[in-house]
């Protein structure tokens, strides 16, 4: 049977009712951060939500973040690893890094929080030449500037594990991605990411239209 669900807004509102927890301290994070102009790049809670089950279920313990922002994603991410967990997360702005930083320590996770200032493709290749760095990785989310995705995915793939799941969020880009009269660099570098992955023999794939569209990638 194939059935599709219109969700229309009461029934975001029911999946809310019967399905979505917010930790206080992000529901805090969310209401400082609706202050700003830049609130709509934050992932929505039910996103949050979404990656705290899928780093549960996999059982991460050592993952990567690219774009962070206030650090919704990353604080969601350090409450659901475990004791001993790491993650490891990439910011051009020293300014949202210190926000998203002070999220973690007044929640009590900044321990497991290992935040590089600086543009992703210096700080993703500094980290493959560290020590363990490559394979040693359970988990990749890519969320920052699309034009850096495929050299944030090509990164992620050397540092995933086989078995490692790395997240792309955005990939429909609002519908975009199909305009053919939206030729933006982002939306550009969007499709290409997007056909790449399809072609890709060295993963297992998934786009869920969720959101703003997340590619689901499996390392094999
Ligand atoms: C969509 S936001 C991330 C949202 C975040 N995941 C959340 O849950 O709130 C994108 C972030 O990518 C960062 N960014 C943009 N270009 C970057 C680059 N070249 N290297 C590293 N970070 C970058 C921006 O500073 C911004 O904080």
């Amino acid at each position: 049977m194939r059935i599709q669900v219109n969700i229309t807004e009461q029934l975001q509102d029911y999946i809310a009712d019967v399905s979505l927890s917010e930790p206080a301290p992000l529901r805090e994070l969310r209401k400082e951060t609706s202050r700003l102009d830049e609130r709509n790049m934050q992932i929505s809670p039910e996103q949050g939500q979404f990656l705290s089950v899928l780093l549960r279920a996999i059982g991460a313990k050592r993952t990567l973040e690219v774009g962070v922002f206030t650090g919704y994603s990353l604080l969601r991410t350090a409450l659901a690893l475990p004791a001993g967990g790491r993650v490891t997360a990439c910011d051009i702005s020293e300014e949202w890094a210190k926000t998203a930083l002070g999220h973690c320590e007044r929640a009590g996770v900044a321990d497991k929080v290992d935040l590089r200032v600086g543009d992703a493709r210096e700080s993703l290749a500094a980290l493959v030449e560290e020590e363990g760095a490559v394979g040693g990785y359970d988990f990749v989310f890519l969320d920052a500037d699309k034009e850096g995705y495929e050299t944030y995915y090509e990164h992620g793939l050397t540092l995933l594990r086989p078995g490692g799941l790395l997240a792309a969020d955005n990939v429909l880009w609002s519908g975009l991605v199909i305009d053919e009269s939206a030729q933006d660099d982002e939306t550009r570098a969007l499709r290409a990411f997007n056909a790449k992955l399809r072609d890709d023999e060295r993963v297992d794939l998934c786009m869920l239209p969720f959101a703003d569209g997340l590619t689901l990638a499996v390392k094999r």
